[in-house]
């Protein structure tokens, strides 16, 4: 499965959403999850995402470990969410901060 990971916290850019074919994308306040359970690794929302946040899961930058259990666990109570929507005005700014896991609101 492809995982979304810290970088995508209070940026949304939801140009990842637009080309899923299944749809598996789940929206919180201010952050995307994909369902495991309905990713098919067909590979194409990695390169369009502007903050560089999704990623393989056997593939994860070190420390982002723990977005695997997160997307899991919120992929099963957050809605989906099929079309791409405005990011955050401060989206661009929030996209060069680094420590963002407190910021995750659930
Ligand atoms: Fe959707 Fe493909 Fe990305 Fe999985 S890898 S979330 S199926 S676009
Ligand atoms: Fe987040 Fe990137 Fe999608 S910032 S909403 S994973 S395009």
């Amino acid at each position: 499965t492809y995982v979304v990971t810290e970088s995508c916290i209070k940026c949304k850019y939801t140009d990842c959403v637009d080309v899923c074919p299944v749809d598996c994308f789940r929206e919180g306040p201010n952050f995307l999850v994909i369902d495991p359970d309905e990713c098919i690794d067909c590979t194409l929302c990695e390169p369009e995402c502007p903050a560089e946040a999704i990623f393989r899961d056997d593939d994860l930058p070190e420390g982002q470990e723990e977005f695997l259990e997160i997307n899991a666990r919120l992929a099963k109570t957050w809605p989906p969410i099929i079309q791409k929507k405005a990011a955050p005005a401060d989206a661009d700014d929030w996209a060069k901060v680094k420590d963002k896991r407190a910021l995750l609101e659930e």
